[in-house]
């Protein structure tokens, strides 16, 4: 393989550069041609591809966001649109292709591959961590710490005001964001997609720290959560606890999207992309490379797009365990 390219599609992580950087300096070291791609599928159909150097990834390790950009692009999963896509590719001869992205991206390499033949390995790129065949998605660490940091300041004036605080986290169809940043908040009480929580066990779990003097919770809500959003959830306890304590809600949104990423991201992220390159070279296609029990494993896109990647019912369990 002489020509590879490498973009970022769908919700930009922190990290993100940290992988692109890997994939760059790898290329050069290993003596192959690398482009750049801006604004995932849309940039690859629209040829917003240009020549990369070990110069172009120089001080990003450490930025948030993305260089390349990212879009989610509905003309991509078209057929029209993928062959534009294609024609773009073979003007500036590209035969592999390094994917930074999540579980839609991965549909579109998987669709682009069975149609025109170019290979992809994929590196998992999504605060969300919600693809199965990696323990840690590039970006989670860091939005983890985002949302636990604001929970903690949040602490400070639910204590003050002996208040009930409902956080919403960000996590579509996932509450990792939200078991791990309540876990390490304290919080009274998490609700993630996963698993049923009924509102009635929310309202139990407050009552019985009311009944030992405590005078704040904290409940962190997912924002793929069954019973609705931290909003809707809060004026359903308010029903049917009938109590003068004041309630408050934070959704703290895309600041979780944002920022310096941690080092645990970086390195992540570094070894992500550095796997996800040396596996196309090597001759892996539709696959994502991932880091599980801490070794780099390549697993099929059809498996990280249909398998679950469960939250371990341990963890709610310890969660109403500690916060006795
Ligand atoms: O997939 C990452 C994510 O941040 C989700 O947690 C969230 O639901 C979604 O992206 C938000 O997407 P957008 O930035 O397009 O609103």
């Amino acid at each position: 393989m002489k020509r590879i390219a490498v973009f970022t599609s769908g919700g930009d992580a922190p990290g993100m550069n940290a992988c692109i950087r890997a994939v760059v300096r790898g290329a050069v070291y290993h003596g192959i041609e690398v482009f750049g791609i801006r604004r995932g599928y849309s940039g690859m159909i629209n040829g917003d591809i240009f020549q990369m150097s070990s110069h172009s990834v120089s001080n990003i390790v450490q930025r948030g966001g993305t260089i390349l950009k990212s879009a989610r692009s509905k003309e991509f999963m078209t057929p029209e649109g993928r062959a534009k896509a294609f024609e773009q590719l073979k003007k500036f001869d590209i035969e592999g292709l390094v994917a930074i992205g999540g579980n839609g991206t991965f549909t579109g390499a998987t669709l682009f591959y069975d149609e025109y033949g170019i290979p992809t390995v994929g590196a998992p790129g999504t605060i969300d961590n919600d693809l199965y065949g990696t323990d840690y998605t590039i970006g989670f660490d860091t939005a983890v710490n985002t949302a636990l940091e604001a929970i903690d300041k949040i602490r400070d004036t639910a204590d003050s005001h002996d208040r009930i605080f409902f956080i919403e986290v960000m996590g579509r169809d996932s509450g990792y964001i939200a078991i791990q940043s309540g876990i390490a908040g304290g919080a009274e009480m998490v609700m993630v997609p996963e698993v049923l929580t009924p509102i009635s066990e929310v309202v139990e779990a407050l009552k019985s720290g009311w009944s030992r003097q405590k005078s704040s919770s904290i409940v962190v809500i997912a924002e793929g959560e069954e019973e609705g959003n931290a909003v809707e959830i809060s004026e359903k306890i308010r029903q049917q606890v009938q109590t003068e304590i004041d309630m408050r809600v934070t959704t703290l949104g895309h600041i979780q999207r944002g920022g310096i990423p941690t080092a645990y991201d970086r390195i992540l992220a570094s070894r992500l992309g550095l796997g996800a390159l040396e596996g196309l070279m090597n001759g892996e296609k539709n696959v994502m490379a991932g880091i599980v029990n801490n070794e780099l494993v390549y697993t099929p896109f059809r498996d990280t797009i249909r398998l679950p990647k469960p939250i371990s019912e341990d963890l709610l369990r310890m969660v109403k365990i500690l916060s006795v």
